[in-house]
């Protein structure tokens, strides 16, 4: 399948399981507040990376849909607390106002809690999985989620801000921040595609190297892009006086 016909298909499908997993007893403004930032759009790019792991070993992939959700629902909880005022203090994403200007801020945090949560109930629940893989991927993302991974990283973006970090420490920033959830995803890939050992580490070398070129190129394209193509407001790291590859090294460097 090309790229486009195979990002298209499996974006539909992972779409229709994220509204399907809301369609659940939630208190409606809650609801509301998650299903505003979770069916927003996006580039499913993690769910993505789950999918093309599992083709790439040959899986099936229909067992990657529930996991492919449950990365997309921790990847928007990220960004909805990641625009709050006390963090990024962002207004627009995937062109919509951000959650918290729409909501509110305390409706912002808590439809962010909620939909991490969430993730965990979809994978604990995906019984088309074994329990054994099931256990395999709910324990990778949970730890790369979290304090050793993407919120660990979030934490030291913040203190990295109005400082000069080195190239390693701020590689070591992406990591975490970016690329511990992109790991997560070809892991899950990985798991259910029934990678072996040596093909699970060679896949982590290639998800580690995706994720630092990922928000390497997101960090660019908040120098070079404009706010309407990237449906969110360009300029906000040097407004934040954050450390990026682009203030380290130059555009040309980055
Ligand atoms: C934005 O992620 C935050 C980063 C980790 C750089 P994406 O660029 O994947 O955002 P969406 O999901 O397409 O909106
Ligand atoms: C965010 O990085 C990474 C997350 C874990 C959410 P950024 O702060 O650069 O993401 P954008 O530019 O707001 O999407
Ligand atoms: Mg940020
Ligand atoms: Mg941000
Ligand atoms: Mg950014």
């Amino acid at each position: 399948m090309e790229f486009r016909e195979f990002s298209r298909y499996y974006k539909v499908l992972v779409e229709e399981r994220l509204a399907e997993a809301l369609d659940r007893d939630i208190e409606p403004s809650l609801k509301e507040a998650m299903s505003y930032s979770l069916l927003a759009g996006g580039k499913r790019i993690r769910p993505l990376l789950v999918f093309a792991t599992i083709e790439a070993l040959q899986g099936d992939m229909l067992l990657g849909v529930r996991p492919a959700s449950a990365l997309e629902m921790i990847h928007t909880y990220s960004l909805i607390h990641d625009d709050l005022p006390s963090m990024d203090n962002d207004d627009y994403r995937r062109g919509k106002l951000t959650n918290h200007k729409v909501f509110g801020e305390a409706a912002a945090i808590l439809a962010g809690d909620a939909l991490l949560t969430l993730a965990f109930t979809e994978l604990s629940e995906a019984d088309e999985i074994s329990e054994l893989k099931r256990l395999e991927i709910i324990q990778n993302l949970a730890f790369s989620a979290g304090a050793f991974g993407m919120v660990g990283g979030q934490q030291a973006d913040i203190l990295g801000e109005k400082k000069q970090l080195t190239l390693d420490e701020l590689a070591a920033i992406h990591r975490r921040k970016t690329g511990a959830l992109l790991c997560s995803a070809v892991y899950a890939g990985s798991v259910i595609g029934g990678a072996n050992e040596e093909e699970t580490k060679r896949l982590q070398v290639f998800a580690e190297n995706i994720g630092i070129a990922f928000q390497i190129c997101d960090d660019i394209l908040d120098v070079i892009g404009d706010t309407a193509t990237l449906g969110k407001e360009a300029g906000k790291d040097a407004e934040l006086s954050k450390s990026t590859y682009p203030s380290l090294l130059t555009l040309d460097g980055a």
